[in-house]
């Protein structure tokens, strides 16, 4: 009879890993693809709508045009298919747009500083097929439009694009997550596939990063040119993937990027290869004797950023806190030793480094005593003592902790204005920016907590009708720091403030008609305008930016609350934030194991169905309900004994349970 009832079941459910929520994933499903309908057409064109399937026939006459639309963000290798010409010298051109102000039958949207990226032109001398060649892959793109000029008529019978993201994983596997997350918001639940989406589109083969035919070299005197020439060929990092800043550019690695990229890949994706691939690349061209690291990968010319070079040391404790990989630590260990000595190289008499290098995510005013980085340094500092202790490496341990608790009582005593309630950006300015002032409270830089409260407060005071502004870069809204300040309104425990935040910013990055509606923007102006300040070019920005994908590791982390504290999740906190939601439901796996939290919130209580890998011990935070109750824990397999605990308090706030071990929990907190 068992049997019996186990078929309908798997009649139900074909596959024998169903992937949860599927049906949000954004990747394609095959490599194939085809327009999914037409923008516009101009000049006689018969049936454009015929080449939004494998198979069609669509007839240019003259000077005419198509734009099709994707319906998203894609990447790849456009293939033409010719029926009939009306001679051997006809030509079909191809420009690529990412967003659909940049629609155009003259040019792309661009790669370079000024200027529109050239059209890619197909000599069509009679019937067949016709591929771009490689190094004219197109990185990210939303809208691709056909172009014939001249007279006569070609005749095209397909338009295919082989999509090249995640170039290491299987052609039909680029929608298997080995993570999920779902609420009961709509809007969150597309922000967080659109992030993890983001990441993929950032995930390219390294043979095929951008050249940088132009870098420095264009400038504002060519800004009406439509023929800026560019080839992605350039080989950035070893292996058969990596991560990069932008799907369209610049295709090369950058560590600042990836500190954002990292925790949402690892929510989603768990691509931990195509992590070290790109890391490697930055230590690989680390000066061996001063240590310094590069702002970003190669071809980028060797300059040196104070935060890039951090944050590449924070990638190596980023991935060992996700992975647990001590062997990969160890490999890097004295690279990354080295790598630390020259920042604290850096710090004078304050006890605050002083930045010497303006280079930072294009933010202005970078130097001095600056907020920013001394938190992020201090930050890195304490990342050390822990992979010191993990390695059984602690020599330095004592010298790093006496500089970091120095750095602490230096920016406090220089850089906070108490009247204001936020840090200043060095002590010769009012300035109070949005990155060092997140950053302050990500790296615990703060005193107190009164201070994390008042910075959440006013920071979310300063939001626009389109997100949260960074006043360090003129009028720029930036969602790589505002994935930051999500994590500071998280860590003053106001996840109200979080979740505001990512439907303001984020949701106008998706809903908006000139953005993809499925990868999210590197930047744009606190008026919504899509213009970047440190950018001259509002056509260069790239529209699928893994920087700016803060959200899909905060609703994983803070909101749906699996924390992983140490070395790939041997110890864990379930701590779930819901804000004004009643349910979250998120997993993911790392080399460790699964791990899991489902939570449901009712007038009556909360309950909270969990799971750790077994051998992991961790600790559950459960909400406050604001009632007096009871908690009680008990394991499916019933290896570990029942926890209760009552409380007599109705404003006790959060109870922390401790010593938990690995297993499938359900929680419940019941209101008396
Ligand atoms: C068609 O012409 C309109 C108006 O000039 C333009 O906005 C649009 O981009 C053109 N589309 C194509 C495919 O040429
Ligand atoms: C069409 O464009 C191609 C590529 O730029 C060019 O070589 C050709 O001369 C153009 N044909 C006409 C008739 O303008
Ligand atoms: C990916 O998912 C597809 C569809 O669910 C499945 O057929 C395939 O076996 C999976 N591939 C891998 C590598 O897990
Ligand atoms: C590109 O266009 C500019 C005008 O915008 C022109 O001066 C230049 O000669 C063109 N270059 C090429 C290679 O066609
Ligand atoms: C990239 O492609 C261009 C155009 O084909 C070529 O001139 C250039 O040498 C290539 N660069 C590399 C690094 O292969
Ligand atoms: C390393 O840095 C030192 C000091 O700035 C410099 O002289 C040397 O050329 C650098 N080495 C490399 C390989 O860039
Ligand atoms: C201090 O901060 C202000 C505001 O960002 C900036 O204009 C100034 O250049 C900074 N000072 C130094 C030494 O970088
Ligand atoms: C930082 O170092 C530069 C270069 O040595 C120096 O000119 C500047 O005065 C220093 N800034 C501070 C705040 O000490
Ligand atoms: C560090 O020391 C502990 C305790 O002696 C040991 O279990 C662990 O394997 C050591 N770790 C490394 C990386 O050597
Ligand atoms: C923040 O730093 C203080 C020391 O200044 C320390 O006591 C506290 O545990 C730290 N908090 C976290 C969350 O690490
Ligand atoms: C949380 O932030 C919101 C602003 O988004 C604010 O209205 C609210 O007062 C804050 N709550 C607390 C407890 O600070
Ligand atoms: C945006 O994409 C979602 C799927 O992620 C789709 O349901 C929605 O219709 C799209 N919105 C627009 C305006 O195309």
């Amino acid at each position: 009879m068992k049997l019996f009832h186990l078929f309908p079941v798997l009649a139900l459910f074909p596959f024998s890993l169903a992937i949860p929520y599927e049906e949000y994933i954004l990747a394609p499903r095959t490599r194939t693809l085809y327009p999914d309908s037409v923008h516009s057409s101009n000049g006689s064109v018969s049936n454009p709508d015929s080449l939004t399937a494998s198979s069609g026939s669509s007839v240019f006459q003259d000077d005419s045009a198509t734009a099709y639309d994707f319906g998203k963000n894609i990447a790849g290798l456009v293939t033409l298919t010719i029926g009939s010409v009306s001679d051997g010298n006809q030509y079909i051109g191809v420009t690529f747009s990412e967003s659909s102000l940049w629609v155009s039958n003259r040019s792309c949207d661009a790669t370079a500083d000024a200027g529109k990226d050239e059209t890619l032109w197909f000599k069509v001398t009679g019937p067949g097929t016709y591929t771009a060649p490689r190094e004219k892959e197109r990185g990210g793109f939303r809208y691709m439009t056909l172009v014939h000029n001249g007279t006569g008529s070609v005749e095209v019978t397909s338009a295919e694009i082989h999509y090249t993201p995640m170039p290491h994983w299987e052609d039909d596997s680029l929608a298997n997550y080995t993570g999920y997350f779902h609420c009961d918001d709509e809007l969150l639940n597309r922000i967080w596939y659109a992030g993890a989406y983001t990441n993929q589109m950032c995930t390219i083969d390294p043979h095929y990063g951008n050249a940088l035919v132009h870098l420095r070299e264009i400038n504002s005197s060519v800004s009406d040119a439509i023929n800026v020439t560019w080839w992605s060929n350039y080989t950035i990092t070893n292996g058969s993937s990596a991560l990069v800043d932008g799907a369209k550019r610049d295709r090369i690695v950058w560590a600042g990027d990836m500190s954002i990229a990292v925790p949402g890949v690892v929510a989603s994706t768990n691509d931990v290869i195509t992590i070290q691939n790109s890391l490697n690349s930055l230590f690989d061209v680390q000066n061996a004797t001063t240590g310094q690291l590069p702002y970003a990968g190669r071809p980028f010319p060797s300059i040196l950023s104070f935060t890039y070079h951090l944050y590449t040391l924070i990638g190596v404790s980023d991935l060992y806190l996700y992975t647990g990989d001590i062997e990969y630590l160890s490999s890097l260990w004295d690279k990354w030793k080295l790598g630390l000595s020259f920042s604290l190289s850096f710090i004078d008499d304050s006890g605050l480094m002083n930045v010497t290098s303006p280079n930072d995510w294009l933010r202005f005013g970078m130097g001095g005593h600056n907020i920013e980085a001394n938190s992020i340094l201090y930050y890195t500092i304490n990342q050390g003592i822990m992979l010191a202790e993990a390695l059984n490496d602690t020599e330095s341990t004592v010298s790093w902790q006496t500089t970091a608790e120095r750095i602490k009582i230096a920016a406090n005593q220089l850089l906070w204005d108490e009247t204001a309630g936020m840090y200043i950006d060095n002590e010769t300015t009012t300035l109070m920016p949005q990155d060092g002032n997140s950053w302050a409270v990500v790296a615990n830089l703060t005193m107190n907590s009164s201070q994390i409260d008042r910075i959440s407060a006013n920071l979310a005071e300063r939001w626009t009708p389109y997100g949260a502004p960074a006043l360090e870069a003129a009028d720029a809204i930036s969602p790589f720091i505002s994935g930051f300040e999500l994590q500071a309104h998280f860590i003053a425990e106001n996840a109200t403030a979080a979740l505001e935040l990512m439907r303001l910013e984020w949701g106008f990055m998706l809903d908006d008609p000139r953005m993809t509606n499925s990868t999210f923007i590197e930047g744009y102006s606190t008026t919504g305008e899509l213009h970047y300040a440190p950018y001259l070019n509002d056509a260069r920005i790239s529209h699928a930016h893994g920087w700016a994908t803060g959200p899909t590791s905060s609703l994983t982390f803070y909101v749906a609350g699996i924390q992983l504290l140490s070395a790939g999740g041997k110890t864990w906190r379930i701590a779930p934030s819901l804000g004004d939601l009643k349910f979250t439901d998120a997993g993911f796996s790392t080399s460790v194991g699964f791990f899991s939290a489902k939570t449901q919130v009712s007038d009556g209580g909360v309950q909270i169905d969990f799971q750790a890998p077994e051998d992991t011990t961790g600790e559950v935070r459960m909400p406050s309900m604001g009632c007096t109750g009871q908690i009680l824990m008990q394991e499916a397999s019933g290896r570990c004994e029942d926890i209760t605990i009552d409380v007599t308090e109705a404003d006790a706030g959060p109870i922390t349970v401790a010593g938990v071990a690995g297993g499938q929990w359900k929680a419940t907190f019941s209101c008396d």
